[in-house]
């Protein structure tokens, strides 16, 4: 589509479902992983896409970002939904937090980050690379997007970070103290791998081989589920998958993975 056709929010409107602090893991993982980028941009600018029906998640994350990275961090939620716009508006504390319409072409910014989350969960898979696309030429140089699905509280949650070449990187990461076993994850992957997870496909083999791991460490469960799951993603290292990051993160529940998997 030409760019003269993108001037209307490129999008539909969706369900508005969210939750007060659900997206925390990912917030969190931006924190600890994206904080470089920001903290070399001159204009720190962040977009939240698709906020939903309150932007409690987009004062959080703004909240989290100007405590953890950089308190001149700039933080604008984009809706394609005009009414969710003007609701968001009493939370608003410009210039930090703004909010706006617009779609995946970004209504004219360039920011440094994109958290897209719970967004394309509910377009067609056959969508998701039009979106993509869309969104990362939109970025600023050197920028990135983060787009995933959790579920409704946050407690299984997974995401891509996506620059202008494409997926970089997989994270998946749960509430250890509700996880009953790593196979849950397959219901929040994002929309590009949901239907991917058949045998054969590789986050297929990811999440059996993160199964069988859990299950090897079960005896690891006496001292708690941290040690469990750092038992187990040590394990699934050992035998072959490039595990990214370090304990400090694992022990949050998360395991990061560079895209494509092996
Ligand atoms: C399920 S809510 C997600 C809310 C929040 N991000 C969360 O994860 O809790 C999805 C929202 O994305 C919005 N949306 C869908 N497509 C969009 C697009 N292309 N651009 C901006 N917003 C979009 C919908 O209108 C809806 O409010």
């Amino acid at each position: 589509m030409s760019p003269a056709a993108r001037r209307r929010p490129f999008g539909v409107v969706t369900r508005g479902t969210t939750n007060p602090n659900r997206l925390r893991r990912v917030d969190n993982w931006i924190v600890a992983t994206c904080a470089d980028r920001l903290l070399a941009a001159d204009d720190p600018l962040v977009v939240d896409l698709g906020y939903g029906a309150t932007p409690v998640t987009a004062v959080e994350l703004r909240a989290r970002l100007a405590a953890g990275v950089r308190p001149d961090v700039r933080l604008v939620g984009l809706e394609i939904d005009a009414a969710r716009v003007a609701a968001a508006a009493p939370a608003a504390d410009p210039p930090g937090l703004t909010f706006a319409r617009g779609g995946f072409e970004l209504a004219g910014l360039r920011p440094v980050l994109v958290r897209a989350f719970n967004v394309l969960r509910q377009y067609d898979e056959s969508e998701v690379a039009e979106a993509w696309q869309t969104m990362t030429a939109a970025l600023a140089p050197g920028g990135v997007l983060v787009e995933g699905t959790c579920d409704e509280l946050g407690r299984l949650a997974s995401w891509l970070l996506i620059d202008a070449d494409g997926p970089r990187t997989l994270t998946l990461a749960a509430k250890l103290t509700t996880l009953g076993s790593p196979a849950e994850l397959a219901e929040r992957l994002p929309k590009a791998l949901i239907h991917r997870n058949v045998p054969g496909e590789p986050v297929h083999a990811l999440i059996r081989a993160l199964d069988d791991a859990w299950q090897a460490a079960a005896p690891y469960a006496t001292f708690g589920p941290r040690q469990r799951w750092l038992h187990a993603v040590t394990r699934l290292r050992e035998t072959g998958w490039p595990i990214l990051d370090n304990p400090t993160r694992w022990r949050q529940g998360e395991l990061t993975l560079p895209w494509p998997l092996p």
